[in-house]
């Protein structure tokens, strides 16, 4: 039975969330780096949002922001992220941290959940910039320790401590979880893949969230000229590099199931001219699966076949098994049923239970305390692409099945 479920404000969600799109907005896109200017700009906008929703809103030493409920009693907690990847979406995390506002201000308008306590999170750096992995939930969670965020630097080189500081954000201490003051936290997300509009469902409940791995590989051979070179004298890194490739994409389609994935989404050669055979090259590989076991296997597989294919007389290849690997994570069976009821008052036979192929901080989150996820739609299937969308109508609903599920864990678990 679900009773007394609080009504979320639907438009103005929305309007939020086109707001928030402001920062950062490329085309119908966001490009939102974190700790990049914009990043740190919208980062204080949503502390004056929360504050504005009656929160208790800072921003720590990390660049989390919180909102935190000033009543008593366990707290239910609720986020995912707004920063970007270089070519992002309005929603992909951003849905989930204006679903926890707009939660906690329904919340607190309506008699049966005033004295419920919501917090409402926004982690920084899901999407990897400082290849940490979930940088935020993952130091929130106590499984990044201080020493980790010292070596680590974005893509332009500039380091974490250094970003920290120019945002002034390294004044202020690190929150670490107090995981007695929790029920748990729920996150709504876009599901950023095509099964849920194919199948005309509105809502997914998640059941669990995909391992992942990222390698890196460089290629030294040497740099020659692109006419003189006889092709049989040459260390060609680039040759190399499509050979490794080949063999990958071969080796690992005997190994997979139909839901795994793999990646190769950076190539780069050097020096990089027309006229030079490449002395050096580098890739990257991502693979995920929902079984952590087969992430590890096929990684390994990977690992080996670069192994055979280093040459010592040619080109070498190493391989660096990067740090911001994911873990694959079974969702809480108790926060799910929650979730799952509320689906089923509101769209009856209209939602369905799914893997989560996406990343995301409930990963970091599940390890600590119970966790859950609500997916909607995503139009056409595309995320980490300008054209990411949702329909209106499947947002509003997103949030109101949640603030249901919310509502009735708060009941059970205060
Ligand atoms: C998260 O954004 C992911 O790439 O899974
Ligand atoms: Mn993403
Ligand atoms: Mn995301």
């Amino acid at each position: 039975m679900v009773d007394q479920a609080p009504r979320i404000n639907g438009e103005r969600l929305l309007r939020d969330l086109h707001d928030l799109r402001k920062f950062g907005a490329r085309g119908t896109g966001v490009v939102r780096r974190s700790l990049t200017a914009v990043d740190v700009e919208s980062r204080h906008w949503l502390v004056e949002r929360m504050k504005d929703a009656g929160l208790d809103a800072s921003i720590d030493g990390i660049g989390n922001v919180f909102g935190l409920s000033k009543k008593s009693g366990k707290a239910l907690l609720v986020g995912s992220h707004t920063d970007t990847q270089p070519e992002g979406g309005w929603l992909d995390g951003t849905l989930g941290v204006m679903y926890g506002l707009e939660i906690a201000r329904a919340f607190a308008e309506n008699d049966s959940t005033q004295e419920f306590a919501v917090d409402v999170a926004s982690w920084i750096d899901e999407e990897g910039t400082f290849s940490l992995g979930s940088l935020g939930s993952e130091y929130f969670c106590g499984l990044l320790a201080d020493d980790a965020l010292e070596s680590a630097e974005n893509e332009a080189g500039q380091s974490l401590l250094d970003a920290l500081k120019e945002a002034g954000f390294d004044k202020t201490p690190r929150a670490r979880l107090d995981s007695q003051r929790y029920a748990g936290y729920i996150e709504g997300h876009i599901e950023q893949g095509p099964y849920l509009e194919d199948e005309g469902k509105s809502i997914g409940v998640v059941t669990s969230i995909a391992g992942m791995r990222n390698l890196a590989f460089t290629f030294e051979g040497e740099q020659n000229h692109a006419g003189t070179a006889p092709m049989d004298r040459r260390k060609d890194a680039c040759r190399k590099l499509i050979e490794l490739a080949g063999r990958i994409n071969h080796v690992l389609s005997d190994h997979v199931v139909p839901t795994t994935v793999w990646t190769i989404g950076q190539i780069e050669l050097i020096p990089g001219s027309p006229n030079i055979v490449p002395g050096a090259a580098k890739m990257t590989l991502q693979i995920r699966d929902g079984e952590e076991s087969r992430v590890e296997k096929l990684t390994s597989l990977v690992v080996n076949l670069a192994a055979d294919l280093d040459d010592p007389e040619g080109v070498r290849i190493a391989v660096d098994p990067k740090a911001d690997r994911m873990i694959g994570t079974v969702m809480d069976d108790g926060l799910r049923a929650h979730i799952e009821r509320a689906a089923e008052h509101h769209v009856p036979g209209c939602w369905r239970l799914m893997p989560s192929a996406a990343g995301h901080d409930a990963q970091a989150l599940a390890t600590q305390i119970p966790s859950a996820m609500l997916f909607i739609p995503s139009i056409g299937g595309i995320s980490h692409a300008f054209e990411e969308d949702t329909k209106e109508k499947d947002i509003v609903l997103g949030c109101q099945v949640l603030a249901t599920a919310a509502a009735s864990i708060l009941r059970e678990r205060r």
